[in-house]
């Protein structure tokens, strides 16, 4: 009966926390300019359905509004007040529990009768606006900030028995994952299934960085092996190099697609995915790639390789090692003696990718020694 109860509470507190999360996020998108008015519809139905996971019944379009049918947004009522206070008031049942002296799980609680609770409550009520709020919190539950901790609490064995209900019957959570489409315009955003946990694109760019260390390091040793010793056994590795690059940029760049950024607190993170999702020429069907890879190379290549030329015409390649000469020692000098003032480096190499990280290049250095 527990469980009954709970998943009764549920429905009336769990349920209707995304839709009181995103009436708001609709509406500041609204007002930002994010959402221009041909999008009013389209935007509505794509935070319905990302957070609350339903769509409309029958096909809708821009001459619909259906943010209009609730009331809250004609009358212009804040909304993210609503999702507010839902998990606030856990956190208030939690304190005045605490002060009854409530022994066991949370939703067992009831403080009717506890003066105790009782008073702690009417000095909260009190107060009305003479304070600001954080104060008035602090003072009742010993924390100045939102927790949703306490709503999880008073759920944890709905949670917990959910958990294990679809564990024994095997369903499937959420609905990115089903095939079922409402109908749609369109031009209806694809991107329904698109992650928007911040945690979890933590850490895809942490492993992101740690391959990308190795992966560009590699590209730059054979760029520099090539650039200081152009043959054509070096040409072969840096083309390969490049591919592996290309891979990667792929590879990840098709991760970093899946997550939408649009609320992350972590500006830099955002910043971040967005480059990472930035594909370039890693987009290229393969043997397109090649052939530009090529080209750079080549072209690469006449830019370094001097010929000198007879007055009859003839003209005569120099062996690499003398032809070098002029163009790379220059740069190994400069590479030497100037290891700190590297922000020189990529107008002497204009063709270098500025990827050469500090430790990478001074190691270089330190090998052409
Ligand atoms: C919008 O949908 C309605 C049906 O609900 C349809 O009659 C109308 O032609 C559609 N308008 C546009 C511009 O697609
Ligand atoms: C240049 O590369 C060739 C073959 O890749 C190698 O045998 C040779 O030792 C290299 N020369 C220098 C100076 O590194
Ligand atoms: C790049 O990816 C292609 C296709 O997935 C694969 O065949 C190839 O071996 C990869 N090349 C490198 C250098 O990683
Ligand atoms: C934001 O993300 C970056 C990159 O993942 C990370 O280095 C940084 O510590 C994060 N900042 C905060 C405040 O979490
Ligand atoms: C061009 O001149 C050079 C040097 O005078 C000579 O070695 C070469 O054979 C000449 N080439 C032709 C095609 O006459």
């Amino acid at each position: 009966s527990d469980i009954n109860y709970l998943l009764k509470m549920a429905l009336e507190k769990v349920a209707f926390l995304p839709f009181g999360y995103l009436v708001d996020q609709w509406r500041w998108g609204v007002f930002s300019g994010r959402t221009p008015p041909s999008r009013y519809n389209f935007d509505w139905w794509y935070l319905r359905t990302k957070y609350q996971g339903i769509c409309p019944p029958v096909v809708r379009n821009e001459t619909h509004f259906d943010a209009g049918a609730k009331f809250h947004v004609p009358h212009v009522t804040p909304y993210i007040r609503y999702f507010v206070s839902f998990v606030l008031q856990f956190q208030f049942h939690q304190a005045l529990c605490k002060e009854a002296g409530h022994q066991g799980p949370l939703h067992g609680c009831d403080i009717y009768q506890s003066t105790k609770a009782g008073d702690k409550l009417r000095k909260v009520l009190r107060a009305g606006s003479s304070q600001p709020w954080q104060d008035i919190l602090k003072d009742m539950i010993g924390s100045d900030t939102l927790d949703a901790q306490p709503l999880l609490n008073y759920f944890q064995p709905v949670s917990q028995w959910l958990q294990e209900q679809n564990q024994k019957n095997k369903e499937v959570l959420g609905w990115p994952e089903y095939q079922w489409q409402p109908p749609m315009p369109d031009d209806y955003p694809e991107d329904i299934a698109l992650v928007t946990d911040e945690a979890e694109a933590s850490k895809f760019v942490e492993e992101y960085d740690q391959i990308s260390q190795v992966v560009w390091n590699e590209y730059a040793e054979a760029n520099w092996n090539y650039n200081t010793n152009i043959t054509s056994e070096a040409s072969k590795i840096l083309l390969q190099k490049n591919v592996q690059m290309a891979n990667h940029t792929l590879k990840y760049g098709t991760r970093a697609k899946r997550f939408d950024v649009t609320y992350f607190q972590n500006t830099t993170m955002k910043r971040i995915i967005h480059k990472i999702q930035d594909l370039e020429r890693a987009a290229l069907p393969v043997k397109e790639l090649e052939e530009y890879n090529q080209i750079l190379l080549d072209m690469e290549t006449t830019y370094s390789v001097a010929s000198v030329c007879h007055s009859n015409g003839t003209c005569l390649q120099l062996e690499p090692g003398s032809m070098l000469f002029p163009l790379h020692s220059l740069y190994r000098h400069f590479l030497l003696e100037s290891v700190d003032q590297l922000f020189l480096v990529p107008f002497l190499l204009p063709h270098w990718p500025v990827l050469l990280t500090f430790s990478s290049l001074k190691e270089l250095t330190l090998d052409t020694q």
